[in-house]
């Protein structure tokens, strides 16, 4: 196989926090096995737009307990087209980059995966959103820090929520997955959690706050993945004033507060451990695969795989939060 001299890191989507300490790691290990790297700035646009620059070591100093990536990201239309990936290669070969580790979630690995097909170049991927949405992986970098920004969040509602005797109807990030808004309802004590792969949020609402179930409570916290009704958590919260106008009802939005702040320890850990993998992986002549984490251990997953299997979510979590939250 071609010898890898040099390899192009980028990070694309949606930010994630530990997308640092991936950069930070994949920097290093290539350069401790001899290759050179050339970040990449803001995702695919910048691949296309020639913002290109060498790093160095010192160039990733301080920066894995950063929030947000130093090398930016983008969302960009121009790389699903034929042209823009044209031109993303014409950059490779112009700066000489053999491959491509990139960090990010589904839509990078899309992106990635064509550039792969289309010119036959040696991509890597490293999972990192806050969805947790790539099959493949047990954890994806930056999910277990939302995990914790969305609890510590819930946990000052439910402060105001008891006092005031109030619902609360919190909207949870996720895109088209339901872990964040499952596992930081566990976290929190919420008494729902509404996801997209569950039953239809009318049900769900009736079981959290319908009679029965409110025996003991004057207050509730209901979290609501984002797309699990058109409209979100005020969609929900209309329904309940209808349905029981007896309650205060109040709506927070999280949003993007979610993406922000320090890393956990895991994500630090896990985002160093996924980013010297992807450059193992290189020396080991992989291409077109996810470096995934399965039950504690590395695991190269096919780049088409973790794209287009669905990742479940079980039903443990479910039944144990239908269980606490009476
Ligand atoms: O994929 C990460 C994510 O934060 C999703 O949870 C959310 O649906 C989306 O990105 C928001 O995207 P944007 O920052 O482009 O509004």
């Amino acid at each position: 196989m071609y010898q890898i001299k040099t390899i192009g890191v980028l990070t694309s989507g949606g930010d994630a926090p530990g997308m640092n300490a991936a950069v930070r790691a994949v920097t290093r290990a290539a350069i401790v096995n001899g290759m050179r790297v050339k970040a990449i700035y803001r995702g695919y646009k910048g691949l296309i737009d020639g913002e290109v620059e060498e790093f160095t070591t010192q160039d990733v100093s301080g920066i894995i307990q950063r929030g947000g990536t130093i090398l930016k990201s983008a969302r960009c239309e121009e790389f699903k087209t034929e042209e823009g990936r044209k031109k993303a290669y014409d950059t490779m070969q112009r700066e000489q980059i053999d491959a491509l580790i990139v960090i990010g979630g589904d839509g990078t690995f899309t992106g990635a995966r064509l550039l792969a097909q289309e010119y036959n170049v040696t991509v890597i991927g490293v999972p990192a959103t806050i969805d947790n949405d790539l099959w493949g992986t047990d954890s994806t970098i930056g999910y277990d820090t939302a995990l914790n920004t969305i609890m510590d969040c819930v946990d000052k509602l439910r402060d105001t929520g008891t006092s005031h005797e109030r619902v609360f109807v919190v909207e949870v990030m996720g895109r088209d997955a339901g872990f964040l808004t499952l596992n930081a309802a566990i976290a929190s004590g919420a008494e729902a959690a509404m996801i997209p792969e569950r039953k239809t949020v009318e049900e769900q609402i009736e079981e959290a706050i319908g009679q029965g179930r409110r025996k003991h409570k004057n207050s509730a916290i209901l979290l609501v993945q984002e797309h699990s009704i058109e409209g979100g958590a005020q969609a929900v919260a209309n329904i309940i004033e209808k349905s029981h106008p007896e309650y205060g009802t109040r709506v927070t939005i999280l949003g993007h507060l979610q993406r922000g702040g320090t890393p956990t320890a895991s994500d630090r850990i896990l985002a160093s451990r996924l980013g010297c993998h992807a450059v193992l992986a290189l020396l080991d002549e992989q291409r077109s695969i996810m470096i995934g984490m399965q039950n504690g251990n590395i695991a190269y997953v096919p780049l088409t795989q973790s794209i287009k299997q669905k990742k479940d979510i079980g039903t443990d979590r479910w039944n144990a939060l239908h269980m606490l939250s009476i």
